[in-house]
Parts: C-alpha cells; structure tokens; sequence
C-alpha cells in the first residue's frame, strides 16, 4: 500500500503586522496582559481585496515551488478553513480556479483549528486508497474581518491572526517515511464553548438587527473551558498516536502544536517531556490562524531546517467543536 510523504511546504502572511500596542488602542488591553497570557507578541490581517482563496494560492505556489510539482498534478484540493470566503462554494473551488486547475474534486473542512489534521487524515486516506496520488492539502484563515475590537470582544480578538499554509503531498512507496497515522476526534456537547452563532441557516432570519447589535456575529468563547480542554486532549492524542505506533514521547524530534496561545503549548509540551528544542512554536509573531497555524509552522520549521530526513514529526491540534487530533510522519 503507498504512503503519503510531504514533499513541499508552504505559507503566506499579510504584510500589516498588528502589535499589541496598536490593540491596546482600540480596546481595553495592554501588551503586558497578552503576552503574559498567551505569549502573542504580534499578528497579521489581512488588507481590504485581499482573500483567504488568495492566501490559500500564494502558499501553494510555494509548496509546488519546494516539491518540483507543477500545478497540474494536482488529483485533489483538501482545503481547511473556519473563515470561507463565501458561505458557499467552499474556498476550495476559488483557489481550484485560481491555481488554473479544472476538473479535480475541490473539499472544504470544517474542523476549525483541527482541520489541518483532520484533512491530512483524509487526504492520506485517499492516497494509501490509491484514489489519488498528488494532493494539495491547504489550511486558511482570516480572522481579522470578524473580530469584535471593542472591549467587550477583547478576550477573543488578542488571540486570532491571518494566514495559511500549505503542503504537497504525494503517493510513495519509500516505506521508511510518509505519513504513520493520524487520530482524528471530535465531541460535540462542548459546541457552544468556542463557536460563533449568526450568522446562520438555523435563525430565522439568518441575521437581524438585534444579532448584530448584540454581537452574536462574533466568535464567543470561554476561555477557561478551551484551556483545560486543550491541554489534555491534545497530549492524550499524541500518546494514542506513539502508542498505536510502538513509539514513546521520547522518540519524538519535532513537535509542532497547534499555536491557539503559548501557555497551552508549554503545558503539553510538559506533559510529553520534550525539551524546548524539539517543539516548535510561532504563535508569538502570527498569533492563532485556526487551520492555518500547523502548515504555516510546519513551513517554517521546514525552512529553519529543523527537520532533517528520519525524523519523527508530532502534529497536534484542538479547536472549536471541540475537535482534536495528532499525526505522526516519518520526515
Ligand atoms: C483567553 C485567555 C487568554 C484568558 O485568560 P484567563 O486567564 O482565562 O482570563 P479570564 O478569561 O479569566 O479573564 C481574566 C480577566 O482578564 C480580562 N480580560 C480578558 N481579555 C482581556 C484582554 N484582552 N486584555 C485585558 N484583560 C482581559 C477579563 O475580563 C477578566 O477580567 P475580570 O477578572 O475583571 O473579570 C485564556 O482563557 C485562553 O487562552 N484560553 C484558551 C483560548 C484558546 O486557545 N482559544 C482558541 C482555541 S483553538
């Protein structure tokens, strides 16, 4: 049966970068808080006319780029996001069309800051099916056009950047690397925890006045509740992804949890007993881009050449759902 290997990387970043002192100017919260918090120094957003579809684009030039693949080779698009440029078609289809690509199947997930995970699980899925043998696995966000900037959204707009991030993967028969498995979960009674209500199918209308005055249109979250959440799920599902494998924490080399804010990494980190060099961490200058935080790591990891042929690389996430999963490849 193939495996699936990563053969190319890539991300892309607005260029406006937002500090916590110009938020400290437009709501009720300082630097010192957001750091010591959450350990977010600064973010990205995106400018008016840009696109998540265009993001998404930029960093799958790049990893075409890396993997010596032209577009055409593309089988499939997997493309997670939380922030759709339109409530439908899923951005899969724009970036299909932007990337000059024609024909092949174009998914959207919604797994929020899982989704990169859970479309890995499913592009592997194919692939080691045989069903398709090249994949562009994409995760995208912009957060910023839905950002409460007022004091009473403050708890959530510190938190969210823009940006995406991209990987090639493609069929190989090279046993010794690819990807080991993923470990995909999901439980819906926590929903309401981290989610954002309208606008919706399920409000009659899908948004009113009254909802927008009421910022029901911003994401909402108990902070506290995601926390405890995170740093438990997150180490659980790595240690059911090594033991499935016959693998300890031990044998780890990188690992590159999902960025939703610093503390949370340093606590799994902790619980895996991995030293600070081998975890890989970014959410200090791009804050949490929800899908796009893993490939956008992952890319950079790849260019500050922490990752050397052999490794074992740990992915894992937690978001909104809540959703959670870890991967394990073999770089
Ligand atoms: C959001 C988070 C940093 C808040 O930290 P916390 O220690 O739980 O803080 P609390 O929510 O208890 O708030 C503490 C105080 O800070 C205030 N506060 C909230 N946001 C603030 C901000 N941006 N600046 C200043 N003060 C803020 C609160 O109003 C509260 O004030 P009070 O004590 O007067 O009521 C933290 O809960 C967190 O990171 N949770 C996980 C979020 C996450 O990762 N979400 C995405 C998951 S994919």
């Amino acid at each position: 049966m193939a495996r699936t290997a990563i053969q190319g990387t890539g991300y892309y970043v607005p260029d406006r970068i937002v500090t916590n002192h110009e938020l400290a100017t437009l709501m009720d919260t300082s630097d010192e808080w957001i750091q010591e918090r959450t350990g977010i120094q600064e973010r990205r957003w995106v400018e008016p006319g840009m696109t998540g579809s265009e993001m998404a684009r930029r960093a799958c030039v790049m990893a075409l780029d890396e993997a010596g693949i032209e577009a055409g080779e593309v089988d499939a698009i997997v493309l997670a996001t939380l922030s759709p440029d339109h409530f439908f078609p899923g951005t899969g289809v724009f970036l299909q069309r932007d990337l000059g690509l024609t024909g092949i199947p174009a998914l959207d997930i919604r797994a929020q800051c899982s989704g990169f995970v859970y479309g890995l699980s499913v592009a592997d899925a194919w692939i080691r099916a045989g069903q398709f043998r090249t994949i562009l696995l994409v995760g995208v966000e912009i957060q910023s056009t839905g950002l409460d900037l007022s004091d009473r959204g403050r708890d959530m707009a510190v938190l969210f950047g823009d940006g995406a991030g991209a990987a090639v993967l493609q069929a190989t028969a090279d046993e010794e690397r690819g990807v080991l498995s993923t470990h995909i979960h999901a439980q819906g009674e926590h929903a309401e925890v981290l989610w954002a209500d309208a606008s919706s199918s399920s409000r009659h209308p899908r948004i009113s006045a009254e909802d927008l005055a009421e910022g029901r249109h911003y994401p909402r979250m108990v902070g506290k509740e995601v926390f405890k959440h995170a740093v438990s799920r997150m180490p659980e599902v790595v240690f059911e992804a090594l033991e499935a494998n016959g693998l300890t924490a031990a044998d780890i080399d990188l690992l590159i949890p999902h960025q939703a804010n610093l503390r949370i990494s340093q606590m799994v980190q902790r619980r895996l007993d991995l030293p600070d060099e081998k975890v890989f961490n970014n959410i200090q200058r791009y804050g949490n881009t929800t899908a796009a935080t893993i490939p956008i790591a992952l890319a950079e990891a790849v260019r500050d050449g922490r990752l050397r042929s052999g490794d074992l690389l740990c992915l894992t996430a937690f978001g909104s759902g809540f959703t959670w999963g870890s991967a394990l490849v073999r770089w």
